[in-house]
């Protein structure tokens, strides 16, 4: 097959993540015949260096033109400043937005040999393989008003959560579809006792659920569930939830796989263009040292094979090479091993090419 695959680095490790899995993708599309275009482009911080905006219309635009979109991470505290006008964060918002994408997957599984890289006890993390559906272009993060404002009581801001029913419809029949190819439960995370928006979410989960009646649906409060995902983790299969809810809880959830290195995810919308970056962000303290680690990138790339270019195969081929690697105690120094990003790189690669 053919594709054309948009490559973002961003800043920080992003290039370092990116160009090791970039290596491990090349490979496999060699191995397999199939051709990939690349096109690289610049976006967060990097980007308002050089054009002022954190991602050109020239960028957007090829993003929307590609097959997949493949993204590093953006940010770090040169373009920190709260009061600045222009920010890293925009280019991946205004991304995530205009491709359309509002479903963000990110798969939580605790690699047996990676248990006592959690501060969780061993008892606790076995059998976590979850799936956590975060809505991705709704909800508090692009609510309007917006704004901070000085009033005769003081200074004030607002942020507005808001969503649609057919917002919330489209995510949670997602996740009722994804939980019918795996363990077949469903829980909606909201927050219905206090939110009007959470009432509505409710609702609409209960009724999506109905078509589905060979998937179990329960609701929790996000309170609950921060809890639970700690004292219960392997109860959870897939888990759907509002845009900021799901930014929290995912990174909590990231605790239980060892490093925040770890976590892969796709962010997926009504057609096969996907944007597929790993959970992290640019960790400038570790930045330009080649030692991050590249497996949440590398899994991004897994799950692109998946969902964007239906290449379950070649999925499913890197998928247990890293496992393999992580089995064999091959790791980087956030998970105790001293292995660099490039060397971790090359041991993936070394097991595909010997499958
Ligand atoms: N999607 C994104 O691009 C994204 C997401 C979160 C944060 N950010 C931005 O990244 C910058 C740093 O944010 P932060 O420090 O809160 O979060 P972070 O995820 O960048 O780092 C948190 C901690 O995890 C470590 N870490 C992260 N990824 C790692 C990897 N692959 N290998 C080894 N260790 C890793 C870091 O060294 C750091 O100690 C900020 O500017 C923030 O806005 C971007």
């Amino acid at each position: 097959m053919e594709a054309r695959i948009a490559l973002l680095p961003g800043d920080g490790i992003g290039p370092e993540v990116m160009s090791a899995a970039v290596r491990i993708l090349k490979m496999v599309a060699e191995h397999r015949g199939h051709k990939l275009h690349f096109e690289e482009y610049l976006i967060g911080g990097c980007s308002i260096d050089t054009f002022g905006v954190a991602l050109t219309e020239e960028a957007l635009n090829a993003c929307k033109k590609a097959d997949a979109v493949l993204l590093g991470a953006v940010g770090g505290p040169k373009w920190d400043n709260p009061a600045a006008s222009v920010r890293p964060e925009q280019g991946l918002l205004m991304l995530r937005k205009e491709l359309g994408v509002y479903a963000n997957l990110r798969p939580v599984r605790v690699h047996p040999a990676l248990v006592h890289a959690s501060p969780l006890k061993p008892q606790q993390l076995q059998g976590v393989d979850m799936i956590v559906v975060r809505e991705l272009t709704g909800g508090l993060y692009f609510g309007k008003p917006r704004l901070r404002e000085k009033t005769p009581q003081g200074e004030r801001a607002i942020d507005t959560l808001e969503y649609y029913d057919f917002e919330v419809e489209r995510v949670v029949d997602l996740a009722f579809r994804l939980a019918a190819t795996r363990r077949k439960m469903v829980t909606s995370v909201d927050k219905a006792n206090v939110l009007e928006s959470s009432r509505l979410w409710r609702q609409v989960a209960q009724r999506v659920g109905e078509r589905y009646p060979q998937v179990s649906l329960s609701h929790m409060l996000v309170d609950t569930a921060s809890m639970r995902l700690i004292s219960s983790p392997a109860s959870f299969d897939v888990i759907v939830t509002e845009n900021m809810f799901g930014d929290i809880l995912t990174d909590e959830a990231s605790v239980l796989a060892g490093s925040m290195g770890m976590l892969p995810s796709a962010s997926l919308g009504n057609s096969n263009l996907g944007l597929y970056e790993p959970i992290h962000g640019s960790a400038p303290d570790i930045a330009g040292k080649d030692i991050a680690n590249p497996v949440g990138m590398i899994l991004s790339v897994a799950m692109m094979l998946r969902y964007s270019l239906k290449l379950e195969e070649e999925a499913s081929l890197i998928e247990k090479a890293v496992d393999q690697v992580i089995s064999s105690q091959q790791l980087t120094a956030d998970l105790g091993g001293s292995l660099t990003t490039r060397q971790m790189a090359d041991v993936v690669l070394e097991y595909i090419s010997k499958t």
